[in-house]
């Protein structure tokens, strides 16, 4: 039997290397040696997107048809929105019983995100209660291990807590304590050398058009002590370098070479990763163009995705409302 993973992306924005270099590519990998359910947390987005929520829908086809392009397969994975199963709201209102307001007060991405996001208005009940609905997500499906990045390790560690809560408290064993898959995420910076944000449009999308993104890898700063072509460049101080490093390793060697010797300008040095990272998404893109044309096919996949992870649900539910109700 293969172990259970579920992960998760909120469908705020659209996708960018980022994306695919922290948790897509990883999520691909991982569909071959376990059973993977990937949701598009569409409650989540809506916690910090409730003032536009507009887009909403529109991001979770559009995120859905990356997904689907860069090679999840909906014929290995349950492939799903969180909001067409209905148990995701029900499991956490459950949950919110037993969890105690400290815990949540405490979690460091609240502190966190309540200081950088003030221009968002996250300071609101159901902000509070994210983790309560990440851990909803991921019990529902006795999820064995999610793959996170560093950030979401206390997410984590709190739905391993209310797992303990609720068993103690009913007397019922019903959930599986999950486990963090770590991935090593590399960080990928903004094209500006900041982090990667949707504020600061310093991205290249997954479907990015081949003009804006020769434009957009010519604009990426460079080892700002390199000003002339013959002097000699700093690669590890270069954010260019690093996406050398993150998407073409095999390259990253001879970049360094012409790089350090001053052998090759910046300039040239970002056009060939441009072409690269051209050839690199051309099919994907592609393929999504193909899908976006008629919506139907993504439809039909989250439909099916649904159909799949409601099963799961629906009895596991079952199970939470004998534990606590005795029905
Ligand atoms: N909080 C996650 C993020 O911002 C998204 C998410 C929602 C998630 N539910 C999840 C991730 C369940 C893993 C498991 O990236
Ligand atoms: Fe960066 Fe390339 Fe310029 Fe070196 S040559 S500083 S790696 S852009």
């Amino acid at each position: 039997m293969k172990k259970r993973v579920l992960s998760g992306m909120r469908p705020t924005g659209k996708l960018h290397l980022g994306h695919w270099a922290g948790a897509l590519s990883n999520w691909v990998k991982l569909q071959d040696e376990y059973e993977c359910f990937f949701m598009a947390a569409d409650w989540h987005a809506l916690m910090s997107e409730y003032k536009n929520p507009g887009s909403i829908n529109d991001m979770i086809v559009d995120n859905v048809a990356d997904w689907l392009s860069w090679g999840i397969d909906p014929k290995k994975s349950v492939i799903f929105v969180q909001s067409d199963v209905k148990e995701h709201v029900e499991l956490f209102t459950f949950l919110s019983f037993i969890v105690p307001l400290g815990w949540l007060f405490r979690c460091p991405t609240f502190k966190e995100q309540i200081t950088q996001l003030k221009e968002k208005d996250i300071n609101t009940y159901a902000f509070l209660g994210y983790p309560v609905l990440q851990a909803a997500d991921i019990l529902l499906y006795s999820a064995d291990y999610v793959p996170v990045g560093e950030d979401q390790l206390p997410h984590l560690e709190l739905t391993r807590e209310i797992v303990r809560r609720f068993h103690f408290l009913y007397g019922k064993n019903v959930f599986i304590e999950p486990q963090p898959l770590l991935t090593s995420v590399p960080k990928l910076l903004g094209l500006d050398g900041r982090k990667m944000s949707k504020s600061y449009d310093n991205f290249i999308t997954l479907d990015e058009q081949e003009e804006p993104l020769k434009a957009k890898v010519l604009s990426m700063f460079t080892d700002p002590s390199r000003i002339k072509k013959s002097d000699v460049g700093h690669p590890q101080s270069c954010n260019v370098f690093s996406y050398y490093k993150v998407f073409f390793p095999g390259r990253s060697e001879q970049v360094y070479a012409w790089c350090v010797n001053a052998e090759k300008g910046c300039r040239e040095c970002k056009s060939i990763l441009s072409e690269a990272l051209i050839e690199f998404t051309a099919q994907k893109r592609m393929y999504k163009k193909k899908i976006m044309k008629d919506k139907s096919y993504v439809r039909s996949v989250l439909k099916k995705g649904a159909g799949r992870a409601c099963e799961f649900s629906a009895k596991m539910l079952k199970q939470v409302k004998r534990a606590v109700l005795g029905v």
